[in-house]
């Protein structure tokens, strides 16, 4: 058998496909998209505004402007694209922080490790740093800064789709479980002035959600904890990307705790990104190896969330597909 010339031109292009977010990630930290407003400017010029070499400057935007990141026209002047709008630290929804995780040596460098996961099933991140994500990055002030406005780029996706994807108005109160910054609860509250909502987030987190709900003061409580001791009691659970954290030991653990916590009647709502069946692309699909690598956590597939869902004591009743990214997994308690 022999290879043809388009099946290594494709395996090249998986291969040198890693080159593409280190120069993402270098344009966005200097924030040069910010310095594109006004206009398109060569690379010398931006070498001035955000302190850089000229030349190499150019080079990794010449790069950028051949992904399609930015423009590039015959004076060598580079230009913003749509795309690059999204590395503007001043637009809503901001991807500068994500694209700026990315190349953040802890998010990088476990890569390098990837075969320690294949082998065990263990996050690599461990294996490179001997200490978890979360605890390093508790002790990494300005790494945990990046990856936390990252997340909320993410994770912030689809919020408008599940506000508006399952009737919330069914329920007097919505607890949101490691709610993050509460986006999401008031998206829900915003859209259901009958509704009332908890935030349930590690303390420190709960501090910086008080400026995103201080609107909605009457109708949330801000409650601080650990979602493994134990959660608030509510007619609906509100879980959002915290399950693809966790190995399934711990998952089944937090679901436990919230069915422990039900009272009767009440319902669970997990929102994550759930594997497609098929060979076809998916974010999830690679979300998933950044669980393997990273976090020791895994998105699932429909029957593994079932599974998963069974061992902490639920039935799935419904799954509702809220816009392209997040499903919504609704579930009552086991028997
Ligand atoms: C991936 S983020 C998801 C945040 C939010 N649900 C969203 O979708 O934007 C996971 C959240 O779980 C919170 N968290 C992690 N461990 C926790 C714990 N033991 N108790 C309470 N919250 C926790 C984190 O602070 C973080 O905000």
């Amino acid at each position: 058998m022999t290879t043809t010339t388009a099946a290594r031109d494709e395996l090249m292009r998986m291969l040198t496909a890693k080159w593409q977010p280190p120069v993402v990630a270098v344009l966005a930290e200097l924030g040069v998209a910010d310095h594109l407003t006004g206009g398109p400017r060569t690379a010398a010029e931006l070498a001035g505004a955000v302190g850089a070499h000229p030349r190499a400057l150019h080079r990794v935007l010449r790069a950028a402007a051949g992904l399609g990141l930015f423009t590039q026209d015959g004076a060598g002047r580079f230009g913003l694209t749509p795309t690059a709008e999204c590395l503007r630290s001043d637009v809503p929804g901001s991807l500068r922080p994500a694209a700026m995780m990315f190349a953040l040596e802890p998010f990088w460098s476990p890569y390098a490790h990837i075969r320690h996961s294949v082998l065990t099933g263990e996050p690599a991140f461990d294996k490179a740093f001997g200490t978890t994500v979360y605890a390093y990055l508790a002790e990494h002030p300005e790494h945990a800064a990046v990856f936390g406005a990252a997340a909320a780029a993410f994770h912030g996706q689809g919020i408008e789709e599940i506000a508006a994807g399952h009737d919330w108005s069914r329920y007097g109160t919505v607890v949101d479980v490691g709610g993050g910054t509460g986006a999401l609860l008031a998206a829900i509250l915003g859209r259901h002035p009958g509704v009332r909502g908890v935030l349930f987030e590690l303390p420190e987190v709960v501090e910086r959600a008080r400026t995103t709900l201080a609107e909605l003061a009457g109708r949330v409580d801000l409650v601080a904890g650990d979602f493994f001791a134990g959660v608030p009691a509510a007619d609906a659970y509100l879980v959002k990307s915290c399950l693809h954290n966790f190995a399934d030991d711990q998952a089944v653990a937090l679901l436990r705790v919230i069915r422990r916590a039900m009272p009767a009647g009440a319902r669970l709502l997990v929102a994550e990104t759930v594997v497609p069946a098929g060979d076809g692309p998916h974010y999830a699909k690679l979300d998933d190896i950044e669980m393997l690598v990273i976090a020791g956590g895994a998105d699932r597939d429909e029957g593994e969330y079932a599974d998963l869902l069974a061992a902490g004591g639920f039935t799935v009743t419904a799954l509702t597909p809220c816009g392209d990214r997040f499903t919504l997994i609704e579930a009552e308690p086991r028997g």
